[in-house]
């Protein structure tokens, strides 16, 4: 790898700010954060943010099912939102809402550069509207049978049966949610974004290395129906950013969404005066962009969002990086539909944040399979891969050096060749790492971690005779903490916690580049257990509690 210092900015996609972060949500802000980490240790220079999503109709009527104000709720659900985050050791550099000045700023900013370039139309539709709540219905708040399989119980937008896309008023005897009545179809302008008008740029964009094939074909697709002009607009009543001179019309939270992306990071300028807010933007940045996003929001970022970014001269992403959807006995987990989801500040109270970071990471991939949870897998799989092979083989090893070393380790290996085989991985997992092959990091140092205990338990040290100067007992276990060492270095991104608590017990910091070298003659801590079993009763009162 090479040692040139990168300059990266990361984000996770916007959360609504309508409900709790789920475990669902928490798999992708994982996945970055494990990439971030890895990155950062690396020493290149990385900023981390994300914001919530804080506009659009399902929290205005969020705020008014519980009484209070959108604003209100939304700083409630900000704080719970960073708590979660903090739980699950998410390093963010900065997490900001989209619901604010920087925002606001440059959502009227984009869109004066939209107009001047005559990029923005209007048009009269028709459009349901629920005449008893006296609101415009956006797509998923009116369902119906689908037109074509005519399934019920689907969407204004799409069948989550046939996967057929449409628009409302092509439902079957559609209803409102939000009063379970008929809706009638009234009359209203609206302001389109000319999307069509980049179709070129964007066929040729989605080849650049951007995207991963599945996504590039999905995109594809859409690019092969031809291109629809995007509604910017919605009409009053809604949570948002107003039009400027289009009286009771506001902007569509999915316009000023992706552009929380930039003003969290004008907002993280603010804070921290190194940074330099054009370096990052303009269209020769030097600086590299990436978005991670699940599967449901490609067509936003692959299309819309680079779209936006041409339109207003500034830089694309390198890369959007996109997964599947966590699962749970098959269930797809999300908000829209009412299936019971484990929230993260729930699952926190059962297990702790290295189990979840590290039961993701083993199914995850640089691809958009779904991934699928299973508690008595993820119980069995912690136990097994990190208090049985992995913390063991640092316990059984330190027993010794404790007991008969006085805490020192001895000043050479038993076996230098085994050393540099462990060492001479770093180039694959760190391959692996900045692939987001996860799943092939925790297979390959659980196999290694296998080698190293099968190491120990044919040296046998348990049954070697200790006299005072023995320095086969004292090399053995030195190569077990030592091979322990290098793992720990491959598992730091996944396992914050462990990889804290296992330097404070090695007293030295785990990086890549001080693992070539042993750790010899140097003094360690007492062995204090530095993973706890997790229990599967836990999963039950897990369950108990969410229902
Ligand atoms: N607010 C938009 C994103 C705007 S980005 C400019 C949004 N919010 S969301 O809260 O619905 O989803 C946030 C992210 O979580 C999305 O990337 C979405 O794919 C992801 N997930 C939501 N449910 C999920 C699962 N069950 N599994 C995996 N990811 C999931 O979309
Ligand atoms: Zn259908």
């Amino acid at each position: 790898m090479s040692n040139v210092l990168r300059k990266i900015l990361v984000t996770c996609a916007l959360p609504y700010a309508n409900g709790s972060i789920h475990i669902g949500h928490m798999l992708e802000h994982i996945q970055a954060d494990i990439w971030v980490r890895y990155q950062k240790m690396l020493g290149h220079e990385v900023w981390f943010v994300s914001a919530d999503d804080a506009h659009g109709t399902a929290i205005m009527l969020k705020s008014e099912h519980l009484g209070i104000s959108s604003t209100d709720l939304i700083k409630q659900v900000k704080k719970e939102h960073e708590k979660d985050f903090l739980n699950f050791k998410i390093s963010y550099d900065n997490y900001h809402s989209t619901h604010s000045i920087e925002n606001l700023h440059l959502l009227r900013k984009t869109f004066k550069i939209l107009n001047e370039k005559g990029l923005i139309k209007q048009k009269k539709i028709f459009q349901f509207y629920d005449n008893i709540k006296k609101i415009f219905l956006p797509d998923r708040f009116i369902k119906g049978r689908c037109p074509l399989c005519r399934s019920e119980n689907q969407y204004g937008d799409n069948c989550e049966i046939c996967s057929a896309t449409y628009e409302p008023i092509d439902l079957i005897d559609p209803i409102s949610v939000i009063s379970g009545e008929k809706p009638i179809l009234k009359n209203t302008k609206h302001l389109y974004f000319d999307l069509p008008f980049f179709s070129h740029m964007l066929k040729k964009w989605i080849y650049s290395g951007v995207l991963e094939d599945s996504v590039i074909k999905k995109t594809e697709e859409w690019l092969k129906e031809g291109l629809k002009s995007w509604g910017i607009s919605r009409d009053a009543p809604y949570f948002g950013f107003k039009i400027p001179k289009f009286p009771k019309k506001y902007f569509y939270v999915w316009l000023d969404a992706p552009l929380g992306y930039i003003s969290t990071f004008k907002n993280l300028c603010y804070k921290n005066k190194k940074l330099n807010f054009d370096k990052l933007w303009n269209k020769k940045s030097n600086y590299e962009l990436y978005h991670f996003i699940g599967k449901d929001i490609i067509y936003f970022h692959t299309l819309f969002w680079p779209s936006i970014l041409e339109a207003v001269s500034l830089r694309k992403p390198n890369g959007i990086f996109v997964h599947g959807y966590v699962t749970m006995n098959g269930i797809k987990l999300s908000k829209s539909r009412n299936i019971k989801l484990i929230k993260a500040r729930d699952w926190i109270k059962f297990f702790d944040s290295d189990s979840l970071r590290y039961y993701y990471a083993t199914k995850l991939s640089n691809k958009i399979s779904d991934i699928e949870i299973n508690l008595e897998d993820f119980v069995q799989k912690i136990n097994s891969d990190i208090v049985n092979k992995l913390v063991n083989l640092a316990s059984r090893s330190a027993g010794f050096i404790e007991k008969y070393f006085n805490g020192y380790l001895s000043n050479e290996l038993s076996d230098i060749e085994l050393y540099k085989y462990f060492i001479n991985k770093s180039f694959i997992i760190q391959n692996f790492l900045e692939n987001r092959e996860f799943h092939s990091v925790t297979r390959e140092s659980m196999r290694l971690i296998d080698m190293a205990n099968k190491y120990i338990n044919e040296k046998q040290p348990w049954k070697i005779k200790i006299t005072k100067k023995d320095n086969k007992l004292h090399e053995i276990c030195t190569m077990g903490i030592n091979l322990f060492r290098i793992v720990m270095v491959f598992l730091k991104p996944i396992l914050p916690d462990l990889a804290s608590k296992t330097e404070s017990f090695l007293i030295s910091n785990l990086t890549w580049k001080d693992i070539k070298k042993p750790l010899l003659c140097h003094k360690i801590k007492k062995f204090s257990p530095l993973y706890e079993r997790i229990n599967s009763k836990k999963i039950n009162e897990l369950i108990h509690l969410c229902n």
